[in-house]
């Protein structure tokens, strides 16, 4: 795992920008995992800017989102699929056919599952996953104490995250218990991992996800038996961490070695 702490919000939107904008230009095909929540909004902005003023171009681009509640449609504000029109689909050229993010409708769900698994098979899989991470140390919605091997299934919701989520519903009572989500097999596959953190209150996750031993326990953990992964995190959410000096002085020699090269 690469730890890059930065110091703010507006940083870790442009580094995690730079990440996923290296991708494109490197394979205009690129295939992206995205992620929804709080944190990549900034992303988002960024990439929306860079193709209104820079040209960036994504019509080539297909993408996977981790996951979807169960029970909304398109339409509902809180739906997923609704979030990432508005912040993203929307707002660049890319093809609307090559946005995937799991039915949240679908009457037959493990069929949706299996369909959702294979279309990623059939693009060739997933070049860069990026992520965010929940109190509890979920991925997707992938919550503690499921398989660290999961594919794309339904998934219950835990109580951590439905208080969490509630902020963006009018009560508690209205968030969805049920998600379809990749599973922790599924996000490993990809071939970059990109894992995004800010604030206090994720600070205990990224310890445990980082310090921490592998375990379902800790859905993120996973990420350390995953060959290329980055994680960018704010100097908050960086806090708890116990070896934070050493990570600074890898990520300076990163810099340095990337100068000489
Ligand atoms: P957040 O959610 O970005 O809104 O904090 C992250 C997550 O739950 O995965």
């Amino acid at each position: 795992m690469d730890i890059v702490i930065v110091a703010d919000y507006q940083e870790l939107s442009e580094i995690a920008a730079g990440y996923v904008i290296a991708h494109m230009k490197k394979k205009p095909r690129t295939v992206l995992g995205l992620p929804t929540g709080s944190t990549p909004e900034g992303l988002y902005s960024r990439l929306v800017e860079e193709h209104r003023k820079g040209g960036l171009d994504f019509s080539t681009v297909t993408t996977f989102n981790l996951d979807e509640y169960l029970g909304l449609g398109p339409d509902h504000e809180q739906s997923y699929r609704h979030y990432m029109q508005k912040r993203l689909f929307g707002r660049i050229n890319i093809n609307e056919e090559h946005t995937h993010i799991p039915d949240g409708l679908a009457r037959d769900t493990d069929r949706c599952c299996r369909d959702y698994e294979h279309l990623i098979e059939s693009v060739g899989g997933i070049d860069l996953q990026v992520l965010g991470i929940g109190r509890d140390g979920h991925i997707g919605f992938n919550e503690p104490g499921g398989s660290l091997a999961s594919r794309t299934r339904v998934v219950v919701l835990a109580p951590e995250t439905v208080e969490d989520n509630s902020r963006f519903f009018s009560s508690v009572d209205e968030v969805p218990q049920l998600a379809v989500s990749m599973g922790l097999g599924t996000i490993s596959d990809a071939r970059r991992c990109v894992l995004l953190a800010c604030g206090e209150q994720k600070a205990e996750a990224i310890e445990q996800s980082v310090e921490g031993p592998v375990t379902a326990m800790v859905p993120a953990s996973v990420l350390q038996m995953h060959p290329e992964t980055t994680l960018i995190v704010d100097e908050a959410a960086a806090s708890r961490l116990r070896r934070k000096n050493y990570y600074r002085a890898v990520q300076e020699k990163r810099e340095h070695i990337a100068q000489i090269n």
